[in-house]
């Protein structure tokens, strides 16, 4: 069986549900269910045995070493993380606490458990540790796109935050032998991701006749991949990716964000129309982030030369059914800005401890 963390929140959800519509290996899911965590996510793996849920903060190494300790996983997928560029201006801390000291007492876990492990369990064992194309910091138009040896650069709380858990993972290879794989990847993009970030913010504002907002002169570039290929890119480096080893992700698709801005309302204004009005008069220019990054590009060659993986979705392809799935499921948008699921939570979790 497999060990994830962060499998309630966007990414960590589509790749539980994906690995599970792929294969009988069940996987023990463990998260702390932040605001970001949303556990409704799951509901189609209601009553499934092969998903077992555990809520639980990974700087928590003695449940998480009692957890390994109890399920033996052949390998630990680590997407848990404070994940929002945004919030890390306003408030760096906890992207300290659980990026840096949780990755590190995840690693402490990791590697008593892998050190309890026979031979072929110990040679066959992976920590996969789930970063991003921000560690590279940001590119001038012309320059080359992010590959494996670009210099770490951080630029924001955040990226600086998954620097350094990148950092420890190697260490922990280079100094302990822990058998572990990184994958750096760009933006990604489709259902259940937290409307706070660009895409789902933008339909969702759209909807709701609110202004769409664009930071800056909206000229700032990043490479968007449809989160069903992130999810096959990692189980592509789980089951080949060389221990030690470093893979960069990306969709091969760079888009200016005011264009990404545009393709949303011209979906929109086909699949939703507004009597009298394109969605893009909504369309809002406002102060910029500090210290925004002016461009993120993926050099993607790697994994597909040594691995064989390629993005399966265009941009055209999976923004379509990402906008189709926000239309089917405003419901789920509601809850998630109602806070009624975080209420939901509270209720069914308060005094249980530990839930399955
Ligand atoms: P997310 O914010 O949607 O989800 C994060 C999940 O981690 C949530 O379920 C949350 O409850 C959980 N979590 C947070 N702190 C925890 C803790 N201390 N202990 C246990 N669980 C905790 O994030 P996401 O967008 O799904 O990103 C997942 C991973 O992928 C992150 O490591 C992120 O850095 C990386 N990444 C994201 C993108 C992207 O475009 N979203 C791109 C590249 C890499
Ligand atoms: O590159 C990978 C990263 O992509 C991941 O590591 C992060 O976890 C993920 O959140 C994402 O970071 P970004 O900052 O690129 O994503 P976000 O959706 O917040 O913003 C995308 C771009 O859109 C960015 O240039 C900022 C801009 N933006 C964002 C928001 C929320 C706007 O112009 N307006 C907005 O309201």
């Amino acid at each position: 069986m497999i060990f994830v963390t962060g499998g309630a929140g966007f990414i960590g959800s589509n790749f539980v549900l994906d690995w599970l519509g792929q294969s009988d290996e069940p996987l023990v899911n463990f998260d702390k269910l932040t605001y970001a965590g949303n556990l409704h996510n799951l509901a189609a793996l209601a009553g499934d045995p092969r998903h077992q849920f555990v809520r639980g903060d990974i700087g928590d190494g003695a449940h998480v070493l009692a957890l390994l300790r109890q399920h033996r996983p052949r390998a630990i997928l680590h997407f848990a993380a404070e994940s929002h560029v945004d919030r890390s201006i306003h408030g760096p801390d906890a992207f300290i606490t659980t990026n840096i000291n949780g990755t590190f007492s995840l690693l402490e876990a990791a590697r008593a458990h892998w050190a309890e492990l026979d031979g072929a369990g110990r040679a066959a064992f992976r920590f996969l540790h789930v970063s991003t194309d921000e560690v590279y910091g940001t590119l001038g138009p012309d320059a080359a796109p992010f590959c494996e040896s670009t210099a770490y650069a951080p630029n924001s709380p955040y990226s600086a935050s998954k620097a350094a858990s990148d950092h420890l993972v190697r260490s922990y290879h280079h100094t302990y032998g822990l058998p572990t794989l990184t994958t750096n990847c760009s933006n990604n993009y489709g259902p259940f991701h937290f409307p706070e970030k660009l895409i789902p913010l933008v339909i969702a504002n759209a909807l709701a006749g609110k202004p769409l907002p664009i930071y800056g002169d909206g000229r700032q570039v990043r490479d968007w991949l449809y989160v069903s290929d992130h999810c096959a890119a990692i189980r592509r480096v789980l089951a080949a990716g060389r221990p030690g080893e470093v893979y960069n992700v990306g969709g091969w698709n760079e888009m200016a964000n005011v264009d990404v801005v545009r393709a949303l309302c011209a979906i929109l204004d086909r699949l939703a129309p507004k009597a009298g009005a394109s969605y893009l008069a909504q369309l809002t220019y406002v102060a910029d982030r500090p210290g925004h990054d002016r461009r993120y590009a993926i050099d993607a060659g790697k994994i597909e030369r040594e691995l064989g993986w390629r993005p399966a979705e265009t941009f055209d392809s999976g923004i379509l059914k990402t906008v189709q799935w926000y239309l089917d499921n405003q419901a789920w948008v509601a809850d998630v800005q109602s806070g009624a699921y975080s209420n939901w939570v509270e209720q069914n979790y308060a005094g249980r401890g530990v839930a399955a």
